[in-house]
């Protein structure tokens, strides 16, 4: 097919079905250069959690290997994170099954996890077992709170100022990351709080522009300094105090290896 009988046959496409348009305007490849011509001088830099002392051994618990489960090398840095610096107040955008939540309830005092109320979901026409399996690994822990609400109006008072680490992970959409990161620079406790991004990656390598203009519209520049991509993670983070940094290279050798075991427990 040609490029113009192409072109014709797309266009046919969109006008039955205008949301085709979205493909296109969400596509990583536009969404880079957009980027790109928003942030002319940020060179995406990556920092390796997996070199910090704490991690010389880590258990990752729970881990569903499920549909939209993060990556283990997820669990790991926010534990990681945690232990680290000394988090006492974490608070996440995004609960699902609770298995963020549930991985950090051990190394934290409290835990806040905000998401859409179950009949929300209803309404936006999500299937019950989706709704169902919300907090099935959060529900019964001590230090964990539930607290329900879109994070677009959800009332933040009480949370503000109140933070360690923030660890935003609800909608992907730019415009959403945008706003949640907006909320969470004011539920910071101190400057020293740390912020994290869920799925700023695609891949272990490959960062996502969907989320990262997201980030950088929202956090003011002196910030941008300090935000890394994390290493063998599909996180991005924002650490206060810096850390050792390498651009990132697509397809570069291996620089380490990790050891998995799988241990089946019962439910
Ligand atoms: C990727 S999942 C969270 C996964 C969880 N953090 C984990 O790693 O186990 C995203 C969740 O965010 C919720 N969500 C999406 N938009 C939201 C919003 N505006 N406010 C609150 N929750 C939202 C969805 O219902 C979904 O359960």
């Amino acid at each position: 097919m040609n490029k113009v009988s192409k072109l014709l046959k797309a266009l046919g496409l969109i006008l039955q079905r205008p949301a085709l348009l979205n493909l296109i305007l969400k596509d990583e490849e536009v969404l880079q250069r957009t980027f790109e011509k928003e942030f002319p001088h940020i060179k995406l830099q990556q920092m390796d959690p997996f070199g910090w002392p704490e991690a010389q051994q880590l258990t990752i618990a729970p881990y569903a290997f499920l549909s939209g489960s993060s990556m283990v090398t997820d669990f790991a840095f926010l534990q990681l994170a945690c232990r680290k610096y000394q988090v006492e107040t974490y608070l996440e955008i995004g609960t699902w099954r609770g298995e963020s939540a549930a991985n950090v309830a051990p190394f934290v005092k409290e835990v806040f996890t905000l998401n859409l109320p179950d009949h929300t979901l209803l309404q936006m026409g999500m299937s019950q077992a989706y709704i169902d399996s919300h907090r099935f690994f959060s529900k019964d822990l001590a230090n964990v709170q539930h607290l329900f609400g879109d994070s677009a109006t959800f009332d933040w008072t009480p949370y503000q100022q109140n933070c360690d680490l923030i660890f935003i992970d609800g909608d992907h959409s730019t415009e959403a990351v945008q706003r949640d990161t907006e909320t969470a620079l004011r539920l910071r406790k101190t400057e020293k709080s740390i912020l994290v991004w869920h799925d700023a990656k695609s891949d272990g390598e490959y960062p996502r522009y969907e989320v990262l203009l997201g980030i950088y519209r929202a956090l003011p520049k002196e910030l941008h300094q300090n935000l890394y991509l994390v290493k063998h993670a599909l996180c991005a983070v924002y650490l206060p105090e810096g850390a050792e940094a390498s651009a990132i290279q697509i397809n570069a050798l291996p620089n380490r290896q990790f050891e998995l075991g799988l241990k089946n427990v019962n439910i």
